[in-house]
Order: structure tokens, then sequence, then C-alpha cells
């Protein structure tokens, strides 16, 4: 445990409320944990709406509601109101499946932005992804209302094996609908998506083909579109700054149930307890909990990172993916070239993309 004393921890600047993990897709690279919430444990309506105030006041400036798909919340608009009236900039993650015309006209007023998910560019991929026939035309509809109403889009585009070499229709699709961001994200391998790794990693030519492509597009779009590229960690050198500045840094999500959480995986890690909203305030499981300073900081780090130049650029990198490769969540990230496991990760690469069957996605439902 770091001396807490000798670290400065500033308020977060983000809060993820997963406010279910109901979804009417299944989508085989999702990130929630295996274990979901069902709707009898989801917080009421009450509880969310102090805990939106409660963020505010401790200085959180951005609100994601997400899930699941938080649409299937019957009290969305009130959530939704609640929070911009709490003085919280709103972004709703959505699939757009079950956002009626009407719900989008009701949540008009209190919701500052949107982050529609695209599982592919057409029918045939995006349903197979998602695990539900006729979702592709659905988030379609929606987009168009979405852009007609003039909410600030941005689409989330999970990328893998099966849908990569479609980046450059993708990008034209976010520019048709009047997208204003597009994150290319690969996917990566937590709670649920790990359970599909084989089927989903990319091969190296197209990861390689991909960061062509969004250069390219880079320069052509300047303006017009932001793109955000997240590659996929198993090929990277060096690993991402997990949660924007490492754990317990500048965000926080709160699972269905109100648990409150560094990041969406960390209950993947052994030894750590974790309060709910519903048992103590948020400033004080921000500041104080054991959960939150285990890895903040860096006294908790290894040797290996305490020592590197990189250390305040990825802070160790994540510490599920070190759980989740390594078996030991204080490892340096196994992604890390410098790290005794990094062969886990080629060995990964190797079953993975090489030798892997393509066996049946197992779909995430609850
Ligand atoms: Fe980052 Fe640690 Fe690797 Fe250095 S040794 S690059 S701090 S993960
Ligand atoms: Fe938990 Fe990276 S997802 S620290």
């Amino acid at each position: 445990m770091p001396d807490t004393a000798r670290i400065s921890v500033q308020p977060p600047i983000a809060m993820l409320a997963e406010l279910t993990h109901r979804c009417p897709l299944a989508c085989p690279y999702c990130s929630n944990p295996l274990e979901m919430t069902g709707r009898e444990a989801e917080l009421d309506t009450e509880t969310w709406l102090r805990a939106f105030r409660e963020a505010a006041e401790m200085g959180v400036l951005q609100l994601h509601l997400s899930g699941g798909e938080p649409v299937s919340r019957r009290d969305i608009v009130e959530l939704a109101k609640g929070a911009r009236e709490a003085g919280l900039y709103v972004n709703l993650i959505t699939s757009g499946i079950g956002l009626t015309d009407a719900r989008l006209q009701a949540l008009e007023p209190w919701v500052d932005h949107i982050q529609l998910s695209l599982q592919g560019v057409t029918a045939a991929v995006a349903d197979r992804i998602g695990g539900y026939t006729g979702g592709f035309e659905r988030k379609m509809h929606v987009a168009e209302r979405i852009g007609q109403m003039g909410f600030p889009l941005t689409l989330n585009a999970v990328m893998h094996r099966h849908n990569l070499d479609d980046l450059p229709a993708t990008l034209d699709m976010a520019v048709r609908l009047g997208a204003r961001r597009i994150e290319v994200a690969c996917v990566q391998f937590q709670g649920w998506a790990l359970k599909n790794r084989a089927m989903l990693q990319p091969s190296r030519d197209q990861v390689d083909e991909a960061k062509r492509i969004v250069a390219r597009a880079r320069r052509e779009l300047k303006g017009r579109l932001a793109i955000d590229f997240v590659p996929p960690d198993y090929y990277a050198d060096y690993p991402k700054a997990c949660m924007g500045g490492g754990w317990g840094s500048t965000g926080l999500n709160i699972a269905p149930d109100g648990k409150v959480l560094p990041c969406h995986a960390a209950e993947t890690i052994p030894g750590l307890t974790f309060r709910t909203i519903a048992e103590a305030g948020l400033r004080e499981i921000w500041y104080d909990s054991a959960a939150f300073n285990a890895f903040r900081g860096t006294d908790w780090m290894p040797e290996l990172c305490q020592t590197c130049d990189r250390r305040d650029v990825d802070f160790g990198g994540c510490r599920c993916q070190a759980m989740a490769i390594a078996g030991d969540p204080t490892a340096t990230d196994p992604v890390c070239r410098k790290s005794p496991h990094r062969a886990l990760v080629d060995a990964a690469l190797e079953i993975d993309v090489v030798d892997a069957a393509e066996p049946d996605f197992v779909y995430r439902r609850l």
C-alpha cells in the first residue's frame, strides 16, 4: 500500500455510470465482467441521482451514461435530467437499439453528446457481431435521427479481425452520418472479450494497414472528422496509460449494483474490496478507500517500472491486464517489451492468429 500522505490525489474528471448490464446486443468483445448484475440488483433512480450530485460536488465534469445498454433503463430520461441539473456534461454511450424517436426527443434537453457504437458497416457483419438480427438497420435509423436532431455524435467503432478490413468504409460512414469524431478502438481483452480473444485478435498485417489508413484519413479529413485510434495492446511495444493517468487518477466507474470501481475490470483483482455508493460517500471512496489507493503513485511498482523513464508516461500500464496475463496485478504490464512476462503475450499472438481454429463466438448474454 503506498503512503497516501505523499501522493497528491486530485478529484476525478470523469465518471462512467454503468446503469445496467442488460443489453439487446450480445457482442463477443463486451468488456463487462463475466459475472453480470441482474435487474433486481441494479441501483434505484434516487441512489443514482445522489451519486451524480456527489460526483459534481467533488469535481467530476463529465458523466458517461453507459451499460450494457443504458436506454434499457426505464428511468433513463430522469437520470440524464438529474445529471445535467447536477451540473455534469452528459454523454450517452449507446448501441442505439431501443432509442426510439420519442426517447431521443425526451433526452434532447439533457444529453450533451451521444456516442454510438458500431459493430460493422454492413448488416451481415454488424448483426453477426452484435448477435441481433435487424440491429444494424435500427441503428442506422437512430444514427440519422441523431444527426437530424443536431446532437454532437461520436461513433465508437470496435475493431477486430472480422471488421478491421472495413476501416475505410467505417470512416466513410462516420462522415456520411455527420459524426464529429470516431473512435477506432481495437478490442481490449478485458472481461467477456477474453473468452473470444482467439476469434477477435487481428493479424499484424491488418493492424499495420489500419495505421496507414488512419494516418492518411487524418490528413484528408482534418477539420471534418477527428479520428482517435486505439491500436491493439498485444502488438504494442509499450502499454497504454490505463484510465488516462493510471489507477485512481482521473476517472472512476460505478457498476450497476453501485460498486465504485477504479476501472471496469477492477473486480478481477483479488484481495480488493469495493464499497458501494449506497454504503459510503463517493468522496470517501475516492480519496480514502484501500482499493482506490492500492495502485496510486509509484510505490506499488516493481523495480523495473520504478526506474524506467516511461514511468510517468504509462504508469506501468494496466493492472487488470497484468492480472489477466501474468496472474499478478503488481507486475509490469506484460505488453511492455521490458516485462519478464512479455513472452506470454507473444505466445498468445501465435496461438490466436496463427494456429487458432475459428470457433463460434461466445456471445455475451445476461
Ligand atoms: Fe512502462 Fe514499466 Fe514498461 Fe517502463 S517498464 S515502459 S514504466 S510498463
Ligand atoms: Fe483495470 Fe486497466 S482496466 S487498470
